[in-house]
């Protein structure tokens, strides 16, 4: 249960309760069966102090005399999705089952970024996989140092202020989540050790409903994007990591391993691939749409392994099945789940190439020792969507560090990027000027750290500072000690790791 103070919320006038329960942290929250493998409803009944609201991941909320608020979730979820917030928050409607919650100062940015646009995301999710069975789709904004992009506690998301880009550019994110209402909140992994089946069918499912609404050039650059972190990821651990799998095993027990410590992009972004992969197979879109549908159907309000999964994907198709599809050599269903390493099937995503050939073409003139000024300035960056800004970054880190003084100048000719307050294109930029060693953007790095306390922001940024020069690491140090008492538990944890101070 994270405590905040005033300053540690947007507003720095009321303190601010959270609980975040994934992966198993909801022990520390109320006693039950911490595990994904068992389901049941709850009720609450939540008192706080005048001027303050409560809101949970349940399907009934009503507000009782004396600040008293008495919360029931009528379907049986896992332990993990029970949330509290406290806080001094209200909330504004943006659809006919959506509200956005935020602390005062946030609400008309949080009304503007989502008004009119989640009841498409829902509807398309309905059309795609079933019944949306949980009522209402609400978002919470929290405070600045909320660990997460997203957290799909049912009926109320819970998402990073970070997402308040004033463009609604990091929408994917709300997708994702949403996405979650039928893979992982409906059907879950039964253990964490199968994590995947939560993730990798959900990105799977994003970029379904993101097909459908934004197209399919757009989406496979986002999926582009994902795929270049788990690059990333697999570079920095080694291909043959044992985490690199989509099976991984977690020992339990008292001195066993932390689900939450296994936490890295495998699940997703293999776990995506696996899932492709298996459309592939089948060969035929509407097909495999219906598939998911019978799956939701088959499996909802379980909690469900791998093997059930695919079993039940073999019986759906018992043409693939007598075919021997999970036995395919290089492809074996067995190799997908317990073999580390790259992808051995990577879903074409060239529909994406009209948006990634001009970033990639930019990357390279960027990287060459005497610079093309003139082929650059005949590139106009203006009308790029954020993403294609990300995939163009990811591109230059690649190939970071640059010759001598490229990135002073990359940085003056694009403010749009190196002055950025885009959260996406803020981690990229810090990236790319620690990468370069270029010092007297720095203080950037600090900035951004200070600004909010995403994990998925904040760790590539430390590893990157520590691996970096002395000056590097010294702005780890002194960011750290900076910021320490914001972050998450878990969080601050994972960076005292990198900085060696455990
Ligand atoms: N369920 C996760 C967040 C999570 C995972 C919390 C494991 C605790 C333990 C959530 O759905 C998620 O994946 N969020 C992503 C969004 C992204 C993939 C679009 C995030 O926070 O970055
Ligand atoms: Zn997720």
């Amino acid at each position: 249960v994270c405590w905040l103070t005033p300053e540690q919320t947007a507003g720095k006038q009321k303190p601010y309760l959270y609980t975040q329960g994934q992966a198993v942290l909801n022990r520390s929250f109320f006693p039950g069966f911490d595990t994904p493998a068992v389901k049941c409803t709850y009720s609450a009944t939540v008192k706080v102090p005048e001027g303050f609201t409560a809101v949970m991941s349940a399907t009934t909320w009503e507000k009782e005399k004396d600040n008293t608020f008495i919360f029931k979730m009528s379907q049986p979820i896992p332990s993990y999705l029970i949330a509290l917030a406290v806080g001094d928050i209200v909330s504004a409607e943006v659809g006919p089952r959506s509200r956005v919650w935020a602390e005062p100062c946030l609400i008309e940015a949080a009304k503007k970024e989502y008004d009119g646009v989640i009841e498409e995301f829902l509807a398309v999710g309905e059309k795609l996989f079933g019944p949306y069975v949980w009522g209402r789709y609400d978002i919470l904004f929290m405070p600045p140092s909320f660990p997460f992009g997203g957290m799909e506690n049912p009926c109320i998301t819970f998402v990073t202020p970070c997402l308040l880009a004033g463009d609604r550019s990091l929408v994917d994110v709300i997708i994702h989540e949403i996405s979650h209402s039928w893979f992982g909140n409906l059907v879950t992994n039964a253990t964490w050790g199968e994590f995947w089946l939560n993730e990798g069918f959900t990105m799977y499912a994003q970029r379904r409903i993101s097909t459908e609404v934004y197209g399919s050039a757009y989406t496979c650059l986002e999926a582009a994007t994902g795929r270049a972190l788990l690059r990333q990821h697999m570079d920095n651990t080694g291909e043959d990591h044992p985490l690199n799998k989509l099976r991984v095993i977690i020992e339990p027990g008292l001195w066993g391993v932390n689900p939450d410590d296994t936490y890295n992009e495998t699940p997703y972004e293999k776990g995506y691939c696996f899932v492709s992969y298996l459309a592939h197979l089948v060969g035929d879109q509407s097909k495999f749409d219906a598939f998911l549908q019978a799956y939701v159907n088959q499996f909802k309000f379980q909690s469900i392994t791998a093997d059930d999964a695919l079993e039940f994907f073999l019986e759906y198709f018992p043409e693939l099945k007598k075919k021997g599809v999970d036995s395919l050599p290089g492809f074996e269903f067995d190799r997908w789940l317990n073999t580390p390493g790259w992808p051995p099937y990577l879903p074409d995503l060239s529909p994406g190439e009209q948006l990634m050939k001009p970033a990639d073409e930019l990357a390279e003139l960027w990287a060459t020792d005497s610079l093309n000024v003139e082929a650059i300035e005949a590139v106009d960056i203006s009308a790029w969507k954020t993403y294609q800004l990300v995939y163009f970054l990811d591109q230059i880190l690649q190939k970071s560090p640059l010759p001598e003084g490229n990135v002073e100048r990359l940085s003056k000719m694009y403010p749009k990027i190196s002055k950025a307050q885009n959260a996406e294109l803020r981690l990229r930029w810090c990236q790319i000027v620690l990468k370069n060693n270029h010092e007297s953007e720095f203080s950037k790095v600090k900035d951004f750290l200070c600004s909010q306390g995403k994990q998925k922001y904040t760790l590539p940024i430390y590893r990157a500072m520590w691996s970096g020069s002395e000056s590097a690491r010294a702005l780890a140090m002194e960011t750290f000690s900076a910021t320490a008492p914001q972050l998450h538990v878990n969080v601050q944890n994972y960076v005292k790791k990198i900085l060696g101070l455990e």
